[in-house]
């Protein structure tokens, strides 16, 4: 297992060496290295199991530093910038060849983002060299919202874990791209589409998915548990469970009453989508250990970060 704890310097040493370790966001735990060193970035992929195909977002301090990763900041992008990092936002844009292809898996884009942590806008600062961080799952399951989540996982896999609690936001960021004419939202997350529209004007969502994505955010089956999980609309889907000891439940507002306690999790008792998607992905996990073999979980109202949460229960709930 790692060490946890929350010293910048031991993290920075480790980062300095080639090494990976575990940053806290505002939106998931990211798996860091150095992003302009293909050795830490091959070691990324390794610890994850993630296809080569997939890439990776560039974390950068300020944004004076767009200009040496991209080629253009065109001003739309300009200004999601100014109103929304350091957020839950990543642009896509044109890049430059100081980021090794490996990041960005040859295309000629780069994802870039500024994060809303203090620890890691300090670690970002005391660098000379921006991070690179997918969330720090394994490929193609839950995303991490705590310390304790990387460790279950990864523990084996990075040199150090920075612990700053538990995610504010709890999904990932979303992802805009400015590499055509028009920008397009290439992954919903912890900005909504009102605010990006609210600063921009009209945005198209390109929420395509294949097996050779553009975002693999965008894979038809990601965020998954390992247990069978089915998506379902109403209470009145909850009135034959055939197996209730075996069956456990993640409702939006209000519990069922026919399970054991321990069975259910309600996402938000007050019906905050906030609170909602930052539950999310641990009661997922919650879910994943327990003794059941059957998740039912609700949508939520499709609205604001709602959508972005009904984006991950369509994935996780899809075919494998
Ligand atoms: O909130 C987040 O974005 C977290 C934290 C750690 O920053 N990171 C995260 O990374 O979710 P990851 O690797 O799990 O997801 C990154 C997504 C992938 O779906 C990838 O395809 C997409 O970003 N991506 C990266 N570079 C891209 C590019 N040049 N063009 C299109 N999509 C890109
Ligand atoms: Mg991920």
């Amino acid at each position: 297992m790692a060490t946890i704890g929350n010293d910048i310097q031991k993290a920075k040493q480790h980062l300095d060496q080639g090494e990976l370790v575990a940053i806290p966001t505002e939106t998931v735990y990211g798996l860091a290295g150095n992003a302009l060193q293909e050795k830490s970035v091959l070691q990324i992929f390794k610890a994850k199991n993630r296809p080569h195909f997939d890439p990776l977002i560039v974390h950068i301090p300020r944004v004076e530093d767009v200009m040496k990763y991209a080629a253009e900041f065109p001003d739309k992008a300009k200004k999601l910038a100014a109103a929304f990092w350091p957020g839950p936002l990543t642009l896509v844009l044109k890049k430059k060849v100081v980021i090794p292809d490996l990041v960005t898996s040859g295309m000629d884009s780069v994802a870039i983002r500024i994060p809303r942590h203090p620890v890691t806008l300090k670690l970002l600062q005391t660098l000379d060299y921006p991070l690179t961080a997918p969330s720090a799952n394994p490929f193609g399951y839950i995303s991490p919202t705590s310390a304790q989540h990387v460790n279950d996982q990864l523990g084996e896999k990075v040199a150090y874990i920075l612990d700053g609690g538990p995610c504010h936001i709890g999904l990932e960021s979303t992802i805009v791209s400015f590499t055509h004419d028009a920008p397009v939202i290439l992954r919903k997350g912890g900005l909504s589409k009102e605010d990006i529209e609210a600063c921009i004007g009209p945005i198209e969502e390109n929420d395509h998915s294949s097996s050779k994505p553009q975002a693999p955010g965008m894979l038809q089956s990601h965020y998954a548990p390992s247990k069978k999980i089915i998506l379902y609309r109403s209470d009145e889907e909850l009135k034959n469970i055939e197996h209730p000891e075996k069956t456990g439940v993640i409702c939006f507002q209000q519990a069922p009453t026919h399970l054991p306690e321990e069975h259910i999790k309600v996402l938000s008792a007050s019906g905050s989508l906030d609170e909602a998607a930052r539950n999310l992905f641990s009661y997922l996990r919650y879910m994943d250990m327990l003794e059941i073999d059957l998740i039912l979980v609700e949508q939520v109202p499709n609205h604001g970060i709602g959508r972005a949460i009904n984006d991950r229960l369509k994935r996780a709930t899809a075919k494998k």
